[in-house]
């Protein structure tokens, strides 16, 4: 039984106009999303601007109700729980949120904060709890003289921190870590990437790692899903995403990773001129007559990819030639 299991999920926001403000349309901002976290791993969500990745995770947090689908958590929907139920999953599962000035209360110092997850599933007195504080604060590298501060009295990597500590308060079991490298510089990227490395192997988190980057998720992910559109387009291993990519969507995303190594630079922009032509002349095919990604077919048992009818109808046959 898998960790958390998503099952179809949408997410449907209407679009409402016109003198009696009533609904004319809906952004179909989660469209038929499934997949799988199993414990202690970390899956990657990856997809451009506006693909649904942050809808996803507020979705599964519970932060957004879905329009359709269902969500359970070890084997359970989260819709049908109970009480008691909803409290251990609220606990359970945390996120870190994409902007973290705008998710710290700008009004509240550090150390009521963090204190809030645990005042909310922990009964402790006052002088616990601050120790408790501390004893986070120094998981995410930072010293006591942060308890008293606010948070625009931080940089931006160390609000990152601060979110990551208040994420793993409750010793929760799942994190959606949406986005927590992308406002900082590359040298902090590293270390808050270190860090919840480090916090995963001693904690035994899964995580659900969310990015526009294929370059950023590389080495965190065991797994990965391709998001585009409010569908995925391609799920798989991180060997499949990276060495044997099948959607026109996944090579061009792949093709953006921005290349660090100056000898490549200018064999890599040839590259990316290729692939964005292929990808120009190309995407028609990949798409259905809405513009909507194909459903999900497997090609391996770690590697699913939405093909049009046509090209899955051939895979289907060649994997059946090889077994
Ligand atoms: N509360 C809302 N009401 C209406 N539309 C929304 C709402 N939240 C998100 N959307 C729309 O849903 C789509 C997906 O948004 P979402 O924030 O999930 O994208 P994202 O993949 O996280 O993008 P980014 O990489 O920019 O963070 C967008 O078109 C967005 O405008
Ligand atoms: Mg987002």
């Amino acid at each position: 039984m898998s960790l958390l299991e998503v099952k179809n999920l949408q997410v449907h926001f209407p679009i409402r106009s016109g003198f009696w403000n009533r609904i004319t349309d809906y952004v179909k901002a989660v469209d038929g999303v499934s997949f799988e976290i199993e414990a202690g791993e970390t899956f990657g969500l990856v997809g451009e601007s506006g693909s649904g990745k942050t809808t996803t995770g507020r979705a599964v947090v519970g932060l957004e109700p879905s329009t359709g689908g269902q969500i359970l958590y070890q084997g359970k929907n989260i819709a049908l729980n109970h009480a008691k139920e909803r409290l251990t999953y609220n606990q359970d599962v945390q996120m870190i949120f994409q902007d973290s000035l705008s998710s710290l209360n700008p009004r509240k110092r550090i150390e009521s904060i963090i204190a809030e997850p645990l005042r909310n599933f922990e009964q402790l007195d006052s002088e616990k709890e601050k120790i408790r504080v501390l004893q986070l604060l120094d998981i995410v590298g930072l010293g006591p003289d942060a308890l008293y501060k606010y948070p625009h009295q931080f940089s931006g990597g160390q609000r990152q921190r601060i979110g990551i500590a208040r994420a793993v308060a409750t010793n929760p079991k799942l994190i959606i870590a949406d986005e927590p490298v992308s406002a900082l510089d590359l040298s902090v990227q590293a270390q808050v990437l270190n860090f919840l490395k480090k916090i995963q192997r001693e904690f035994g988190i899964s995580f659900l790692f969310i990015s526009h980057d294929l370059g950023v998720v590389r080495h965190m992910c065991d797994r990965l899903a391709i998001m585009n559109r409010g569908r995925l387009v391609e799920v798989g291993s991180r060997a499949d995403i990276y060495n044997h990519p099948q959607h026109i969507y996944t090579k061009r995303l792949l093709a953006a990773i921005p290349q660090v190594d100056v000898r490549h630079r200018q064999e890599h922009q040839a590259e990316r001129i290729r692939i964005e032509k292929i990808y120009q002349s190309q995407k028609a095919n990949y798409y259905d007559a809405n513009g909507m990604a194909y459903p999900l077919v497997q090609i391996s048992p770690t590697h699913s990819v939405a093909l049009p009818p046509e090209m899955a109808q051939q895979k289907k046959l060649t994997t059946q030639g090889v077994d």
